[in-house]
């Protein structure tokens, strides 16, 4: 197993109250927890499990997921957590659906802890669709000017740009089909465009599919530039025993993205 896993922290499991739900999209909700006492403040790129409890709000199709569900943490500010949902199956869709008082599992902070992630200068977030998630987290951690390149596949997928000032200096927003605001076309584009321009190299921190962090990667290395990705990939325990989340890292070998990652260097290690 290759990687280095930098320390874990104590993850805890509890039984949280939904307090706020904030629907950012047709299919992206914003779900604020209430923060058990003395929760550790998460890194950005570490994440939770999470499994809504008691009876779904929704009609099923089938069965429940048996495994909890994992999710980056978007915000914490000591007495709420945040998370940012987006429905594409039946536990996002409960998520998505509960109210407040509803309670919700969580086990976390889990994820390695990535100090690199926090320092000055500027400061280039690359989110692909639900790659927003982790994106809350960087305001508290020294960085600026920050920039955020945010792409979807079209405008019935956008966050609006009022939430997405909330998260940067700058924002520019992208639609494939340029059917949203911001510009036509796919964020990698954007990415290039501001890697090529004058001024002090920024850090790139990306998250998004597959495709992106590759690309993101071709481009930060021509360039020179530092990058981290956070890598998706399926997980069961979460906790680096199971291997099912392990992926293979650059150069041979593997690493696990539950306690390795999620977030790598982008010149070690690609999904
Ligand atoms: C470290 C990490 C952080 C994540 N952070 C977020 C986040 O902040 N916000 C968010 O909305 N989602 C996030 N995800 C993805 C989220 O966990 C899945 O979308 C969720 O588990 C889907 O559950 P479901 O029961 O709704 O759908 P399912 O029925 O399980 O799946 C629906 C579809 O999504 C695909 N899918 C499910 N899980 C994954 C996965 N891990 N990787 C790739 N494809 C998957 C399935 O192949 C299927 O096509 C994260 C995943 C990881 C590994
Ligand atoms: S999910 Fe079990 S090792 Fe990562």
């Amino acid at each position: 197993m290759k990687g280095g896993a930098p320390p874990l922290g104590q993850p805890l499991m509890a039984g949280l109250e939904v307090i706020r739900v904030q629907a950012l999209a047709p299919a992206t909700t914003l779900l604020w927890l209430k923060a058990p006492e003395g929760f550790p403040k998460p890194f950005p790129g570490q994440f939770a499990k999470l499994r809504a409890l008691g009876p779904p709000q929704i009609p099923l199709k089938g069965g429940r997921a048996l495994l909890d569900k994992p999710f980056s943490f978007h915000g914490a500010d000591g007495d709420s957590l945040a998370f940012l949902i987006r429905e594409v199956g039946t536990e996002t869709a409960i998520l998505a659906t509960l109210s407040p008082g509803a309670k919700v599992r969580l086990t976390g902070p889990l994820g390695a802890v990535r100090p690199e992630l926090s320092g000055k200068g500027p400061l280039l977030l690359v989110a692909g669709g639900a790659g927003l998630g982790p994106m809350g987290m960087f305001r508290a951690q020294g960085f600026g000017p920050i920039s955020l390149l945010y792409g979807e596949r079209d405008a019935s997928f956008q966050v609006g740009q009022g939430f997405l000032r909330g998260l940067a200096d700058r924002v520019l927003p992208f639609t494939d089909d340029g059917s949203g605001h911001g510009e036509k076309g796919l964020v990698t584009q954007g990415l290039e465009r501001e890697l090529k321009a004058d001024g002090p190299k920024p850090l790139v921190f990306c998250c998004g599919p597959p495709g992106l962090l590759r690309e993101a990667a071709r481009l930060c290395r021509e360039r020179d530039v530092r990058l981290y990705v956070s890598a998706e990939a399926f997980m069961a325990c979460g906790l680096g025993i199971c291997l099912s989340c392990s992926i293979p890292a650059k150069g041979g070998g593997r690493v696990r993205v539950c306690v390795d990652g999620p977030v790598f260097p982008g010149d070690t290690a690609f999904p």
